[in-house]
């Protein structure tokens, strides 16, 4: 009798354990007078105050239903692991001027999880937008901020119709976004999904974007990053890049995208860099097993990157682009050229592999190219199209 019982503590406290989250203090929004329906700012400031303020875990909690909500900056320090567990819908104003509209910082052991959505409410903010035209816009909200985060995960949320982008991640360090999912129409203007910028150690699995712009863009000082068994479509595909736009841009280097299909993106794969920059590099990029489906330019370099002519064209880049490979990416490229690799005429791309590439052109009007310019690539493999058959 004795000895069942104490195997069945032992169970007891072995699940307890695996289950994790024992001790964490609850603080539901409702007990800080949040309301369905109602805008819930003020109580979801308290509430992460409460929670923050606190000793051991803690878990702030936006139950099920819709709530409205203003622009809140949650911050830390914290005095432990903090979640915030987001149930419900949160709605941002339509109208709202700023930067951000939910934004996290300087938090350490900070989980973001629940099945709700934060709802950015875009569709008016998007017909405002300068952003197609002028490359230094005014900035729209950003539905996520996360600014000096680490140690984090953010998992099973949706982000939808942003403003602007949906996530930005700024200064973050071992930050693990897992099963998340953002949407918004195709034609909604600047809503990249993720956006990295001065951070090392961001991981993206297991998620779907679909969105107006690029599916995940990689900025500079981005280091160490894994996308993987992401979903992408539609959008402008994922990207490393725009650099060399301003000075003291940071190196952007380890890049590992596996994994990924593409559906219906204006690219795929993409690193891009402004003519006349300063100097910089990016390095350590590997792309492996992806699928594009009916993608516009599937695989691309682009050195020569301006749009509506915004930039001295003529004078070359200085970011330097070395140790890229490009490994088993098959599937249809809806433009003939599939294979696009421009490098900078002043330093061209060194270290460049291209294995197992088979891209097919779903046009009728002849088969996919394959560019080849400034760069002297490593092929190996099936190559589909033939490799660099355009060299000029
Ligand atoms: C990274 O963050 C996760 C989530 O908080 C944590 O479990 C893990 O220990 C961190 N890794 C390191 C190396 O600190
Ligand atoms: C090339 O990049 C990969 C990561 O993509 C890295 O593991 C490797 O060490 C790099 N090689 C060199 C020679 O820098």
């Amino acid at each position: 009798m004795g000895l069942r019982l104490d195997i069945a503590m032992i169970l007891m406290l072995f699940l307890l354990k695996s289950t994790g989250n024992v001790q964490a203090s609850i603080f539901d929004v409702k007990q800080y007078g949040a309301k369905a329906n109602a805008d819930i700012t003020q109580a979801l400031t308290k509430a992460w105050k409460a929670a923050c303020a606190s000793t051991g875990q803690s878990k702030v909690v936006v139950p099920g239903g819709t709530y409205k909500l203003g622009a809140v900056p949650l911050e830390g320090p914290c005095k432990g692991p903090i979640e915030l567990q987001v149930i419900g819908t949160l709605q941002a104003p339509e109208q709202q001027s700023g930067d951000s509209w939910v934004s996290f910082n300087h938090v350490d052991f900070f989980t973001l999880s629940g099945s709700g959505t934060f709802d950015g409410q875009g569709k008016i903010a998007w017909g405002q937008s300068e952003c197609s035209k002028n490359k230094y816009c005014k900035q729209l909200p950003i539905n996520i901020r996360f600014n000096f985060i680490t140690n984090a995960i953010i998992r099973d949320i949706t982000s939808l119709d942003s403003k602007e982008f949906h996530i930005n991640v700024l200064g973050c360090k071992n930050v693990t976004f897992q099963h998340v999912t953002i949407k918004a129409p195709e034609t909604s203007v600047n809503t990249d999904g993720i956006h990295i910028g001065r951070s090392t150690g961001i991981h993206i699995i297991d998620t779907n974007i679909g969105t107006g712009d690029d599916c995940v863009s990689l900025g500079d000082g981005s280091r160490d990053i894994t996308v993987e068994k992401v979903n992408c479509g539609p959008g402008h595909g994922i990207s490393i890049g725009s650099l060399g736009k301003f000075p003291n841009e940071e190196p952007v280097s380890g890049v590992k995208v596996i994994g990924c299909t593409l559906t219906n993106t204006m690219t795929g794969v993409r690193i891009k860099t402004w003519p006349a920059s300063p100097t910089g590099s990016a390095s350590d990029m590997h792309f492996e097993d992806i699928i594009m489906n009916n993608v516009g330019n599937p695989i691309i370099i682009d050195q020569v990157y301006c749009p509506w002519n915004q930039c001295q064209a003529k004078i070359p880049s200085r970011i330097k682009i070395s140790n890229v490979s490009f490994i088993n990416i098959r599937g249809t490229s809806k433009f003939q050229e599939a294979v696009k690799l421009v490098c900078s005429k002043g330093v061209p791309c060194e270290k460049v592999e291209l294995r197992d590439i088979d891209l097919k052109y779903n046009g009728h009007d002849g088969s996919s190219t394959y560019h080849c310019i400034n760069v002297k690539p490593t092929i190996s493999g099936k190559q589909n199209p033939p490799a660099c058959t355009v060299k000029a």
